[in-house]
């Protein structure tokens, strides 16, 4: 079978960049499933289409066209690597997540990820639901206080201002709406291993990942 490491957890907590570099270690493929929901929320602001419309969304999403090549990712053959990264497409992308029709609609797109030799799939419900199977899962968090700082950081470094007090309240809002909503909510599976990265750096996170990835896969 070939292996899924499944990386979950809450917004800002570090997921993206971490579970990018196990997979750059280990060789494996990498799924943002982020993206796709970001992706959603871009194409269905473009295309006017309100956010109560559950069943236009999911239509939406079953015929977009998306892409992802050498870390940029692809809407119709156009580059939307940054337009999605805006906060407010998270918030946007957070709330499309909330809907059922939508996230079926992303099923088989995030099942396709899976090829030889593994994959590293970062997101909400990767352990949970999209890759049950994942030889690995982890649930990887930081405190609130940590996150805000952390997207201050990035926004900041961007040269985009930002309000600390703003951004720990759209994320304690976001992370609210995750791990609240019915279908397939935010949560830490009993079978997942908590990396809590708040003392942590990014390399002693993808240290971790790595060992423990190596230890349940001796113990097979
Ligand atoms: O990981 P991210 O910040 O790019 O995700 C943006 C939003 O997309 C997140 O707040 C909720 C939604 N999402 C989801 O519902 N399920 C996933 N597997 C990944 C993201």
């Amino acid at each position: 079978m070939i292996p899924v490491i499944a990386i979950d957890g809450p917004t800002a907590s570090g997921k993206g960049t971490v579970a990018q570099r196990v997979a750059d270690q280990l060789g494996f493929h990498y799924l943002d499933s982020g993206a796709l929901y970001r992706i959603v929320g871009l194409a269905s602001l473009e295309r006017g289409i309100p956010l109560d419309f559950y069943d236009e969304l999911g239509h939406l999403t079953q015929g977009l066209k998306i892409r992802f090549a050498q870390g940029h990712v692809f809407l119709d053959e156009k580059d939307v690597s940054e337009a999605i990264r805006t906060e407010e497409m998270g918030q946007r992308a957070s709330a499309v997540g909330a809907i059922p029709q939508v996230r079926m609609a992303l099923v088989g797109l995030q099942k396709s990820f899976l090829s030889a030799p593994g994959l590293v799939a970062d997101g909400r419900d990767m352990g949970t639901v999209i890759f049950p199977e994942a030889v690995l899962k982890v649930f990887l968090t930081a405190s609130a206080q940590i996150r805000a700082q952390r997207r201050y950081k990035q926004l900041i470094a961007k040269g985009i201002s930002a309000n600390i007090d703003i951004l720990t309240n759209d994320l304690l809002e976001r992370d609210q709406r995750d791990t609240q909503r019915s279908t397939a909510p935010l949560i830490q599976s009993e079978d997942a291993y908590l990396l809590d990265t708040s003392n942590l750096t990014i390399d002693q996170a993808v240290h971790q990942i790595v060992s423990w990835y190596g230890t349940v896969t001796q113990n097979k």
